[in-house]
């Protein structure tokens, strides 16, 4: 930790539904001063689950209370199977029992399941609801809460069911990533680095030094990175919301990622972020093979995501996966297939992605064949 740690904020320009996401360390005790000015009367409801609640629920509560802030909260569990029906009509109807009216501000509190779910539930309660998101996670700091993209998953796919619904404020505090185990902070920097990949390789180039400090806990490496993180995906976010375009370039690696989160059962055998850092290697490796990228890229984005501790081919999976012809039709299943075309995101280098649209089945079922043949 240094001693002048930065503050940051971020604008998420989108005209009347604009706001700032706020970054820093310790920013969870001014939670409370943050959110005040936001709020129609002094009350909100904390949506979060049972690990955030025991780490942080009662600072994030001493910080409203410190305003005049009454607050109650509702504790779900935690884990992907949360993002559900079941859960959805649970936390709804737990919110209308807790009085909530459509000028209160529900806050969620927690990695990216507690974002999703409660700004979905946000959206649809009493027709719309405002809601404050305070991530909890590295994967939730950088990605999910900024952008309003809410939902559950279906027995169809992943995010299924959905709306866009933007949060009043982000509040990004960086100490909070201190108590995540060291799994899901690598998953969550697969998504930091993807910024670099898709669209900035002099901040790839930074991360390649930095990343150990990041993962390390160094407060001014970790700022930096939630801040150029952040500050891409909002000028992404402002030029096209819900991605009738260039917002697609965020799913870099969520192509060849979904699939094989969808083939292990979004489970513990690979977490969202792990998933697309194979993703990620996959979109490269299929572009060099396109020739659409000099050779060796793709190593050098392996090289790095392995070094921070991230899986970076499908073999390191445990388990058996399905053949690459399986994997093809649950990409086709996608909620960004487009009559059934696959689209991808590709590169023609690091920081220089692009969309490919009506990209040939055949031609990524072969690749498969022979990329989840080596190693
Ligand atoms: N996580 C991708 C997006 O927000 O568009």
């Amino acid at each position: 930790m240094t001693d002048h740690p930065r503050r940051e904020s971020v604008p998420v320009s989108l005209g009347k539904r604009s706001y700032d996401i706020a970054i820093g360390e310790g920013l969870l005790k001014e939670a409370g001063k943050i959110i005040r000015p936001l709020l129609k009367r002094p009350y909100a409801a904390i949506v979060t689950d049972e690990n955030v609640a025991k780490a942080h629920l009662a600072a994030l509560e001493v910080s409203l209370a410190a305003e005049g802030i009454a607050s109650t909260a509702i504790v779900l569990p935690p884990g992907e199977g949360t993002k559900s029906y079941k859960y959805l009509a649970e936390l709804c109807d737990g919110l209308l029992a807790a009085g909530v009216e459509r000028r209160d501000r529900v806050i969620a509190f927690g990695g990216g399941v507690i974002g999703d779910l409660a700004g979905f539930a946000s959206a649809i309660l009493r027709r719309g609801v405002d809601f404050i998101q305070i991530p909890t996670s590295l994967l939730a700091q950088v990605d999910s809460s900024v952008g309003g993209k809410t939902g559950i998953n279906s027995a169809h796919g992943k995010n299924l069911i959905g709306a866009f619904h933007q949060p009043l404020a982000v509040i990004a505090d960086a100490s909070l990533l201190d108590t995540l185990p060291p799994r899901e902070l690598a998953a969550g920097y697969a998504e930091v680095a993807k910024y670099g990949l898709l669209g900035d390789a002099s901040f790839f180039a930074w991360l390649e030094t930095a990343a150990p400090q990041i993962m390390r806990g160094d407060s001014q490496a970790r700022i930096h990175a939630i801040r150029r993180s952040c500050e891409m995906k909002a000028n992404i976010v402002a030029e096209d919301e819900t991605e009738t375009g260039v917002r697609a370039l965020l799913n870099l690696g969520h192509t060849f990622g979904h699939a094989l989160e969808a083939a292990t059962g979004y489970s513990q055998r690979l977490l969202h972020g792990e998933g697309v850092a194979i993703g990620m290697v996959q979109a490269f490796r299929f572009s060099e093979r396109q020739g659409l990228c000099r050779e060796g890229t793709a190593e050098r984005v392996a090289k790095h995501l392995s070094e921070a501790g991230l899986p970076v081919h499908a073999s390191q999976i445990p388990g058996a996966l399905p053949p690459p012809e399986k994997l093809v039709d649950i990409m086709r299943q996608d909620k960004k297939a487009v009559s059934g075309t696959l689209t991808f995101i590709l590169a023609h280098g690091i920081g220089d992605a692009f969309i490919a649209r009506d990209v040939d089945a055949g031609a990524v079922t072969q690749f498969l064949k022979e990329d989840m043949k080596q190693r």
